[in-house]
């Protein structure tokens, strides 16, 4: 396990020599200590990143050459999936077939975005008819320059990836920050990268406190870009830091996200979905389905059998074979999770599975699969994001009030509808004011679709082109035809 900073290709301590702990959430163990970076740490990363893209080989590569780096990232990700994964359980807490797939598909983003940076050598420039005669116009696209990444907890390794592996491609030079809580994996992905021959300074890695390492990076005049995903509060601090030198940033936020569930859906699929929507990840999920609107006429079914098969999740340590819950992240979080149950039942919502701590795992940050039936449409719990294994319920009688219900909310990261009518899911799908709708599923992802959500729940989109759009400036070039005179001053 790696322990100092990753600056200018070179594993160094934090200036102030200070490190913190790092913790294994599901007995709150104190595993490892890693350097505790600070506003020192983030200039040398951040001189480094710019030294490598004002005047380093890294931009100026072939796209080609580019995607050649990634594909060894992804190879060398890949390569070393399983001792990734673990890494990730003891840091995270989550199940490790979760981590294996997490890791996997972080390899996969590294391919992907490989892929896209050997396409840009003929797609980065585009031909723009003017229908002005004697002109040409070219729009051509370039890298953005320093990008600043900040990441959160709930998918280490696989946030890293989605910021960096699209700006590694588009050429962008890149200075990440991972979560406190979490720092472990993003360090492996900086050795990582330098096997697979990264230029020295290319990626930069510094692990630390949000106001002691986060802010200061979105702060730095030497960073042209800002990414960000965590919660609103943060996000709306980044967008604020990212204002006083008109930085560009992408924000990807939380949610309150709404499935919609229809009478015409089998019960069994229902539940499925319902679960995997909020249990999955221990329910750290920014779109989570977290707010579940059923139908009248199965409301009571569907509610029965999903109490029913809640109690049955496997929870206990993520390392543990067949595992289904591991323990949330921290301690912070965890108190978090329960005060939010606390907080439903005061404000009127209906307990009707789990609630607490399960018996026997009372040393880690372990909460039972929750079920909050019919909280009021107005309640905290009803309208705020929880980020844990805590689902609420409520019935709905027309197609109407469903998506009205399901809209009524300040974000809008995602939103799901079950239904065995297609046409009608199609109708709520285009309904909803959310910018990643599942239609007969929640949650599942792919690297090639456009990941991003509309109000509260963010600015830009990752992922896909439009992920490494968010790495790319536009710039035209415009040339007018030597053979003719202009003719407005000098009239010949
Ligand atoms: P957070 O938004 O504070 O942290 C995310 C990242 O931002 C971390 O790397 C953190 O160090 C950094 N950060 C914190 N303060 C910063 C600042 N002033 N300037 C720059 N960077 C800063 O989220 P946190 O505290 O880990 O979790 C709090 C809540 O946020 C969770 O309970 C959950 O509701 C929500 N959340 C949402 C996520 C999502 O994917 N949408 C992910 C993680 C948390
Ligand atoms: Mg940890």
């Amino acid at each position: 396990m790696r322990d100092q900073l990753f600056i200018d290709g070179a594993w160094t301590p934090a200036a102030s020599g200070q490190m913190f702990d790092v913790t294994d959430p599901s007995d709150n163990t104190v595993f490892h200590r890693v350097a505790r970076g600070g506003a020192d740490d983030i200039d040398r990363a951040v001189a480094a990143a710019r030294r490598a893209f004002d005047t380093g080989p890294w931009p100026r590569l072939s796209g080609a050459q580019r995607a050649e780096v990634l594909r060894r990232i992804g190879d060398g990700i890949a390569a070393r999936k399983d001792d990734l994964a673990r890494l990730e359980v003891r840091d995270n807490g989550k199940p490790l077939p979760e981590a294996i797939w997490d890791i996997e598909d972080t390899a996969g983003c590294f391919h992907y975005y490989a892929d896209l940076a050997a396409r840009l050598d003929n797609d980065a420039t585009q031909d723009i008819p003017l229908g002005a005669e004697g002109f040409t116009a070219r729009a051509v696209k370039e890298p953005v320059g320093v990008a600043g990444a900040i990441i959160p907890w709930n998918f280490p390794m696989l946030m890293a990836s989605w910021k960096v592996a699209p700006a590694l491609a588009a050429g962008c030079t890149v200075v990440l920050k991972p979560s406190e809580l979490t720092p472990l994996t993003a360090l492996e992905l900086g050795a990582i990268a330098a096997e697979a021959g990264l230029p020295a300074g290319v990626l930069n890695i510094v692990t630390g406190f949000g106001p002691e390492a986060g802010q200061p990076l979105t702060e730095h005049p030497g960073v042209d870009k800002l990414a960000f995903t965590g919660s609103v509060p943060t996000g709306a601090r980044v967008m604020a830091a990212a204002a006083r030198d008109i930085k560009t940033v992408s924000l990807e936020l939380g949610g309150k996200s709404p499935l919609v569930v229809f009478a015409d859906t089998p019960i069994d699929e229902a539940v499925e979905w319902i679960m995997f929507g909020i249990f999955w990840n221990q329910g750290e999920v920014c779109s989570a389905t977290s707010r579940v609107l059923i139908e009248a006429p199965s409301y009571d079914a569907v509610l029965a059998r999903l109490a029913e098969e809640a109690a049955k999740i496997r929870i206990g340590p993520g390392l543990e074979d067949g595992v289904l819950l591991g323990p949330l992240v921290s301690r912070g979080q965890h108190e978090k999770v329960l005060a939010a149950i606390r907080r439903g039942v005061d404000e009127g919502a209906r307990l009707i599975a789990g609630g607490g701590v399960p018996k026997g795992l009372e040393a880690g940050c372990y909460v039972e699969p929750t079920i909050l039936a019919d909280p009021p449409l107005d309640s905290w719990v009803w309208r705020e994001e929880i980020f844990g294994p805590v689902v609420c319920t409520r019935p709905f009688d027309t197609e109407d009030e469903a998506i009205r219900l399901a809209n009524d909310s300040k974000y809008g990261l995602a939103a799901a509808v079950m239904s065995a009518d297609l046409d009608r899911a199609e109708r709520v799908a285009r309904a909803f004011r959310a910018g990643i709708v599942w239609v007969n599923c929640s949650q599942p992802t792919f690297t090639e679709a456009p990941w991003g959500g509309y109000k509260h729940s963010g600015i830009g989109r990752e992922l896909g082109e439009w992920g490494l759009n968010n790495y790319l400036e536009v710039k035209q070039i415009t040339a007018w035809d030597r053979a003719k005179p202009w003719g407005w001053y000098l009239k010949g």
